[in-house]
């Protein structure tokens, strides 16, 4: 009988971020392929599809042909159990996709081969520095041409600024792909294109002082890896384990994951180095997984309107710490009482399935009747505590929103200000003009439409949107600020969020920039506290 903390011992949870196209899918499903979970790849886009008609607002979604949900998959593999956290590869991602990261333990990066850091990248690499979580980086399509290998890491170094570790070095690319150099030690994974999807691609190994080398790669390929990894072994960053569990040192790894190739070399490399559920921060100071005996967990994320008949929800938790089971009862620290959480559900795919039993480091979905808010604290804790908040992320589209029906303020008021909660959209108001009106902010425009769309179905008003120029939004840090005296730049615009704290919007980053300059000691900042 496994105890609790061996459960716990054995969980991996992380998510996978990259820019649209990198590979990501292709990765996650060449992982379950080795986990078992799946027995063909394409089984976890197919079921995509499928999901979509599970509710009505996300038929939106499908319309424009893309998933805004993120969902998590759960496999074993090797003695662990992994808990791999889906991001939503398009660019009208919401703030769901920043949120998801706070669930996770550590962060896999897809980079294309060919075209190195992309923005979209770059913005969920952000959430991860600041939460200071390993992040290791998979470059992927190297059967593909791709740039210079030591351009590729200059270019992750410069643009997100971590310090780089190649763990492998690649032989080549393209159709002149021949594999890649395990450094640590001296042998060669030799490419081989294995079938496309079905089966597990098995490895040939030869060490680089083989004479038989010859044969698999050419001298001129031979001399430029010894040139390279001479270059390598004197200017990168040595390996160093504690660099790499505080975020401040990647592992890079070379691979194919349509082809199999360096996805298990990987996989392995990966889940050695990462580490079991961490502890958290809370109001009583760190909780950690190995120590705390009861149930705990936050709340990340809220899907609305599952079934529009009953305008349920459901509650994404990370468990923190402890054993879950099915209908138990839990204290729910921001509401102040009890409650028990039914229908309990994990995400296989995107196929929901009831679960009896979950552990920390675990993501489950609860029945929400409407009570729970993103970053609610759960637990049987006897000495009960809150986690710390999760923060707001930056909206980069704003817009101007009147209900076109003035009878129905009340009406959109409350439909408004309940997707807000949910963390679907921010809404702001006008900073000391009296105006009511009021500002909606929102990581990626397809959510305009979701509001619109929900605020008709639902709430059953109407309303019409004036987008706005700012693309920036900054939270003032500064405690004790006259913001009258502020002086921004012509295009800045003060407003102030629900409680009333203030936040200025810029139309571009040179404005920021200029603002700062103006306003000796100001702070700025990305992120709003809860
Ligand atoms: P994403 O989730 O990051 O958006 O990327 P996804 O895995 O869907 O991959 C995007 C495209 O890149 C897919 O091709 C996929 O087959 C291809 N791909 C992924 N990994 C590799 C690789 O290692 N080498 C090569 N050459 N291609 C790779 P597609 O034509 O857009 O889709 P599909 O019809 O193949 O599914």
């Amino acid at each position: 009988m496994s105890t609790i903390t061996d459960e716990i011992q054995k969980r991996r949870t992380f998510a996978i971020i990259s820019h649209p196209d990198a590979g990501k899918t292709t990765l996650t499903e060449k992982f379950l392929l080795y986990g078992g979970a799946i027995n063909q790849a394409g089984s976890v886009k197919g079921k995509a599809t499928a999901k979509h008609a599970v509710s009505d607002w996300m038929e939106i979604e499908k319309e424009r042909g893309i998933s805004v949900t993120s969902s998590v998959l759960q496999f074993n593999y090797d003695g662990y159990c992994i808990n791999i956290l889906d991001t939503p590869g398009h660019q009208d991602f919401s703030e769901d996709t920043y949120r998801t990261l706070m669930a996770a333990d550590s962060a896999v990066m897809v980079i294309d081969g060919s075209k190195g850091v992309e923005a979209q990248t770059r913005k969920l690499f952000k959430v991860c520095v600041m939460r200071h979580i390993p992040i290791f980086t998979f470059i992927n399509k190297m059967d593909r041409e791709a740039m210079d290998t030591f351009e590729l890491l200059d270019d992750i170094e410069k643009e997100l600024g971590i310090a780089t570790c190649p763990m492998n070095w690649p032989i080549g690319c393209g159709k002149e792909f021949r594999g890649v150099l395990d450094r640590e030690h001296g042998e060669i994974e030799l490419f081989s294109d294995t079938k496309k999807g079905t089966a597990v691609g098995e490895v040939r190994k030869i060490a680089l002082s083989d004479p038989q080398v010859d044969s698999f790669i050419s001298e001129e390929q031979k001399a430029q890896l010894e040139e390279e990894i001479e270059l390598l072994d004197g200017a990168s960053a040595e390996f160093d384990m504690e660099l790499v569990s505080k975020g401040q040192l990647s592992p890079v790894f070379f691979g194919s994951a349509l082809t199999n190739f360096g996805v298990e070399t990987f996989l392995r490399h990966f889940l050695s180095m990462t580490s079991s559920p961490l502890p958290r921060m809370s109001d009583k100071g760190m909780i950690d997984p190995m120590e705390e005996k009861d149930f705990s967990a936050f709340v990340f994320k809220i899907q609305a309107n599952m079934n529009k008949a009953h305008r349920d929800r459901i509650a994404f938790m990370r468990i923190c710490s402890g054993e879950f089971e099915a209908g138990m009862d839990v204290f729910h620290i921001q509401g102040g009482k009890k409650v028990r959480l039914s229908q309990p559900q994990q995400m296989m795919a995107s196929e929901r399935k009831m679960i009896e039993k979950a552990y920390g480091g675990d993501i489950i979905g609860v029945f929400d009747p409407g009570i729970f808010s993103i970053g609610d604290t759960l637990t049987t804790s006897p000495e009960k505590f809150a986690y710390e908040g999760i923060p707001t992320f930056a909206p980069e589209h704003f817009a101007r929103v009147r209900q076109m029906d003035t009878m129905k303020r009340k009406q959109f008021i409350k439909g408004i200000n309940q997707i807000a909660q949910e963390g679907a959209i921010q809404i702001f108001q006008e900073y000391n003009t009296g105006m009511e009106e009021i500002i909606v902010g929102v990581v990626g425009v397809l959510q305009f439409d979701v509001l619109k769309f929900r605020l008709e179905n639902e709430y059953n008003v109407d309303i019409k949107l004036e987008p706005l120029p700012y693309e920036h939004i900054r939270w003032i840090e500064n405690k004790d600020i006259d913001l009258d005296k502020l002086v921004g730049t012509s295009d800045m615009k003060k407003i102030k969020d629900l409680k009333d704290r203030p936040l200025l919007l810029f139309v571009n980053s040179w404005s920021v920039r200029m603002t700062l300059e103006r306003n000796e000691g100001l702070i700025l900042s990305e992120f709003g506290r809860s």
